[in-house]
This record gives C-alpha cells, sequence and structure tokens, in this order.
C-alpha cells in the first residue's frame, strides 16, 4: 500500500531525511515513535506529497507520489490520503454536520442527501450521533478530534496518516480517540500514527519504526520492538517515555 525507499530530505543545507525506508501492507497499522525533531512529521508530510524529497522513492497504492507534480495531481493524491493533524482545524462557522459534508459534496461531487446520511453515520461511529446540529466552538478538545477523524473518514481515504493526534488535548479526553483510532485500525483501516503514547502504539500497530536524527534505527513488530529492542537507543527512548507515563505525563520537552 505504501512504500519509502532511501528517502532524503534537506532544509537548506540541514540534512533532515537521510534515506528513510519505510513500508506498510494494506489494512496494517504502523506507528513511528522517536524523540522531538528526528523528522516523524516530515516523513508524513513527503508520503501526502506536501514537501517533495530530494532523493528517493515514495510510492501510495502504486502512485509515484514524486511524478504527481500538477496541482490536480496532487489534489488527487491527496483525496487518497486523509491526514490528522493536532490541531482539528474544524470550520468553526460550520456545524458539525456541515464540516463533514462539505468537502464529499464539493471535492468528491456527493448529493446532500448522501453526504448527510454518510456524516451520520460516521457521527455514531466516533460516538457523536448527538452533535451533528453543534458548533465546534461548543464541543471538547476529545470531541472536536473525533469530528475531525470523521471528516477525514468522510473522504473515504485508502490510508490515513496520524500526527500526535492526542497531544494537545486534556488527559481525560485522550482515551476516547484512541479508542477510535484502535476501532478503525481493528477494522483493517491503514493508516501511519506518529504518537508519544506508548502503551497505544504496542496495542494498535502491526509494525513500529523508531526514528532518530533523521534515520530509521530500527523497526519491527511491536511486541519485539517494544517488548525487547535490539538498539541501545531505542531502549533508553522507551525506558524515558515510559517513564514519563508512570509519571503522570509530564510536559514535553521536559
Ligand atoms: N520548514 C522547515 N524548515 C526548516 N527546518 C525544518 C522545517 N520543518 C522541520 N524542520 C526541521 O526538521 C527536523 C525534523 O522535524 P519534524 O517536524 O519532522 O520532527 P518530529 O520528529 O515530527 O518532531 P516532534 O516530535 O517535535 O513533532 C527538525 O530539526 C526541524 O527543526
Ligand atoms: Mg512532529
Amino acid at each position: 500500500m505504501l512504500s519509502l525507499r532511501d528517502v532524503h530530505l534537506s532544509y537548506g543545507s540541514t540534512p533532515v531525511l537521510k534515506g528513510i525506508d519505510l513500508s506498510v501492507r494494506r489494512g496494517h497499522a504502523v506507528s513511528i515513535i522517536g524523540p522531538s525533531g528526528s523528522g516523524k512529521s516530515t516523513i508524513l508530510r513527503c508520503i501526502n506529497g506536501l514537501i517533495a524529497p530530494q532523493r528517493g522513492e515514495i510510492h501510495v497504492d502504486g502512485i509515484d507520489v514524486r511524478a504527481q507534480k500538477t496541482d490536480a495531481q496532487r489534489i488527487a493524491l491527496r483525496k487518497r490520503i486523509g491526514f490528522v493533524f493536532q490541531q482539528y482545524n474544524l470550520f468553526p462557522h460550520l456545524s458539525v454536520l456541515e464540516n463533514l459534508t462539505i468537502a464529499p459534496m464539493r471535492v468528491l461531487g456527493r448529493s446532500r442527501a448522501e453526504a448527510e446520511s454518510d456524516a451520520h453515520a460516521l457521527l455514531a461511529k466516533v460516538r457523536l450521533a448527538d452533535k451533528a446540529r453543534a458548533y465546534p466552538g461548543a464541543l471538547s478538545g476529545g470531541q472536536q478530534q473525533r469530528v475531525a477523524i470523521a471528516r477525514t473518514l468522510a473522504m473515504r481515504p485508502d490510508l490515513i496518516l496520524f500526527d500526535e493526534v492526542t497531544s494537545a488535548l486534556d488527559p481525560e479526553t485522550v482515551g476516547e480517540v484512541l479508542n477510535v483510532i484502535g476501532e478503525l485500525a481493528d477494522e483493517g483501516q491503514t493508516c501511519v500514527l506518529v504518537t508519544h503514547e506508548m502503551r497505544f502504539a504496542e496495542d494498535i500497530s502491526d509494525e513500529v519504526f523508531f526514528t532518530e536524527g533523521g534515520v530509521i534505527l530500527e523497526h519491527g513488530r511491536a511486541g519485539q520492538l517494544f517488548g525487547n529492542p535490539s538498539n541501545d537507543r531505542t531502549r533508553l527512548f522507551l525506558q524515558r517515555a515510559r517513564g514519563e507515563d508512570r509519571a503522570g505525563r509530564l510536559p514535553r520537552g521536559s
């Protein structure tokens, strides 16, 4: 479904990705973990063509991402790849229902009736069936993030990229968002997750990639990488991350 081969990217003279190899099979959930600044978000941005690496190959479902040069080609690519960010970016002046129907109607050409019936089904799926008429400002962070996930699903993407979607949430709403993502993974939605939630990554991932300094230092099945990492850097990172979990989530960067 997805493959990156020897992907290199620099910002100016600063190398950020130094030969990334990563692949994801259809129906699999893959996590990317690693320290801040190691290139995790940059990898996701390369996958959906938001930024272009200088070297390497990226294929999504047989499409050569780097060859998609026209606006039309890039839009077509992004229809197939959902991207959920830390900031939900819902339209504040539109109701939850309208947030979910606007792109399917305008971009995919769906009828209003079809888009609305789809939207109601997706809201039920993310357990917000009663919020269709609400405005984003009246929802909690966790609820807004679930709307953002439903909005992404409304485009029926082949692949969804999640970039630290729970980092900005209050601790008590993190679980409800992780549950929704976990269910999607169980249903066979192909996804790539960047997350600092180690327990979650271990539970839902088919495979885990550990990045540091723009390279993948280690990857493997979740049980193996978390249970018995072969690289000392991975081991140290996991020890620290778990220490923070136990301490009740120290502020990031502390
Ligand atoms: N637009 C940019 N211009 C220059 N440097 C950038 C730009 N975006 C990212 N970088 C640099 O690239 C490196 C990797 O950034 P990236 O955002 O991919 O890290 P990350 O692993 O997602 O970190 P975090 O866990 O903090 O989100 C960092 O050193 C960052 O400063
Ligand atoms: Mg990031």
